[in-house]
């Protein structure tokens, strides 16, 4: 067999046609129902506790922390009330060993710290102000709610909320493993760890991404209505919308507000079809669960998020090299290769490492077309160690990876598809002809070509949206979800506080680790003059 012929065939073994993807979101809509009506199920659909979308008039400075992959981002927002914001943000990454520490508070520890080296790297007259309070022994009962900063937390993982800043881990996702965290409140986490340094800071909100992206887009779009769905195509995928109360069938614990009628869903669709009831299967999809800390979770994620495709296209590339029939990433002589260089694959090569290949390269990949591919070439070169590829070895990858990059993409399409649907609002009279706003972030639709094309076009065979369907679905960039959005239900849960004890709660714990430490200081200073 020739390559182009291999190649061909694996190509076929990544296609989604019209009526896989219709198929699809038939049973993404059953899931999304099964979901609604208990727990335990693939597709978790949980409440979040937060009851409508902002419309942009919202105002206030709050802080924002994220926790969703490799990065922990510290912001505090401005919300200027017409539909603007200036946001301050910090960055760290995350270390790996914290990833797979052996106790939460390892974690959970180094988040705080970093909330402090935001406060007094950005707002230190504040926190000096605050140290001085807490350092006067008469001064305690000089604490006002203004001066403690209400937070939202982001915390891109699946949780079983059970308030608006309340929540259980249910499973670690994306790489990280800390048994330790798994079944409690994360919320609970990162406050004990605030209160350890004696921050003055609230954890108002627990936010998954989702729906800080829905809530981000909907303050900042310009829409009369709010968005429909928040989706995250980046190191993981899920998506979250507004649901009907009525539909929640199952119980819920916590308070929340009723007037609305409505509520935020964080469906968790990583973990869609983890059966296998309709998504596809090849080889690769299998070897890669297996290898995976998960395996049989997060199936419909591990086909789409960008966590995933390098590694998927890292196989199908092993694959071909240890095929003996055909000649790929080799030197044979010069009829097969450029004249004046000999393939070679570095021995430490990250392709011989599991999640050596980022999905980047597939974005290289997708972008490439130039009549020598050379951009892939380079790209093969500069990150992967395959120095002086083919021409035809890189056209074979360019097909594979596009066909990885199109499977899903078309896989994308039917969440969307589904959510759409579900809310009814293409048929909606009051919305008859007006765009339905779903808002999306993470680095496959940002920095994939085509990405967005690819899911409008599928959106557009599926059976109750068509053409014309899809062309009002207006698939936009969000700002900033895990800053703006948390922000946003940061203030939302501040509304919430002021009409229950909590914010009395925080003030009073505040005095009072206030009084232990000023009788500390003191007990400190009598010891050094003894
Ligand atoms: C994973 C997480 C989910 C998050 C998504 C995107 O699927 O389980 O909570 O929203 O990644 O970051």
């Amino acid at each position: 067999m020739t390559l182009a012929a291999e190649t061909q065939s694996i190509v076929k073994q990544f296609e989604y046609t019209d009526d896989d993807v219709n198929k699809g979101v038939k049973e993404f809509l059953r899931q999304m129902d099964e979901g609604l009506q208990k727990d335990g199920t693939s597709l978790s659909q949980i409440p979040t506790y937060v009851t409508g979308v902002p419309n942009g008039t919202e105002k206030g400075l709050y802080m924002a922390v994220d926790l969703g992959g490799t990065n922990f981002r510290v912001c505090s927002v401005k919300l200027n009330g017409d539909g603007t914001f200036n946001i301050t943000s910090d960055k760290v990454a995350v270390p790996k060993a914290l990833m797979v520490a052996k106790t939460a508070e390892e974690l959970f520890a180094f988040l705080a710290l970093q909330v402090r080296r935001f406060l007094e790297k950005h707002h230190g007259d504040h926190f000096e102000a605050h140290i001085r309070r807490r350092m006067t022994v008469s001064s305690p009962e000089g604490y006002k709610d203004e001066h403690v900063f209400r937070m939202g937390f982001t915390f891109s993982f699946p949780v079983q909320q059970m308030g608006i800043n309340k929540g259980t881990l249910i499973r670690w996702t994306k790489g990280f493993d800390i048994q330790d965290a798994v079944g409690k409140d994360v919320c609970a986490l990162l406050q004990d760890e605030i209160d350890k340094l004696h921050l003055p800071v609230k954890v108002a909100a627990l936010v998954n991404d989702t729906v800080g992206t829905l809530m981000a887009h909907s303050y900042g779009a310009p829409g009369s209505h709010g968005a429909v769905l928040g989706a995250i195509f980046g190191t993981g995928t899920n998506g979250a919308y507004v649901e009907k109360m009525a539909n929640v069938k199952k119980p819920m614990v916590g308070e929340y507000d009723l007037s609305t009628g409505e509520m935020v869903i964080n469906t968790e669709w990583g973990s869609f079809d983890n059966q296998l009831n309709v998504l596809p299967n090849t080889p690769w999809d299998v070897v890669l669960d297996k290898q995976s800390v998960n395996p049989g979770l997060q199936m419909y994620e591990k086909r789409v998020s960008g966590m995933f495709l390098g590694e998927i296209l890292r196989l199908v590339i092993l694959d071909l090299l240890k095929n003996p029939n055909i000649s790929f990433l080799k030197d044979d002589n010069s009829s097969t290769n450029d004249l004046r260089s000999t393939t070679d694959i570095a021995e430490n090569s990250s392709i011989f490492q599991q999640w050596g290949v980022d999905s980047a390269i597939l974005s290289v990949a997708a972008g490439d077309h130039t009549p020598a591919l050379s951009l892939l070439r380079k790209g093969l070169d500069d990150s992967l160690q395959i120095h002086a590829a083919a021409f035809e070895d890189a056209q074979a990858i360019k097909s594979v990876a596009d066909a990885i990059g199109r499977r899903a993409a078309r896989l994308a399409a039917v969440a969307i598809a589904a959510i759409v649907l579900q809310t009814g609002k293409l048929s909606d009279p009051a919305r008859k002809d007006e765009p339905i706003d779903v808002g999306v972030d993470g680095s496959l639709v940002e920095h994939y070509p085509y990405f967005r094309a690819m899911i409008h076009e599928a959106l557009s065979i599926v059976d109750g949206i068509g053409k014309e369907g899809a062309d009002r679905i207006r698939i936009g960039l969000a700002e900033d979800g895990s800053g703006v959005g948390a922000a946003l239900i940061a203030l939302v849960a501040a509304g919430m506080e002021k009409n229950s004890a909590g914010s009395g709660e925080i003030l009073g714990e505040l005095r009072s680790t206030a009084k232990a430490q000023a009788a500390a200081a003191v007990d400190d200073e009598k010891a050094t003059s003894d």
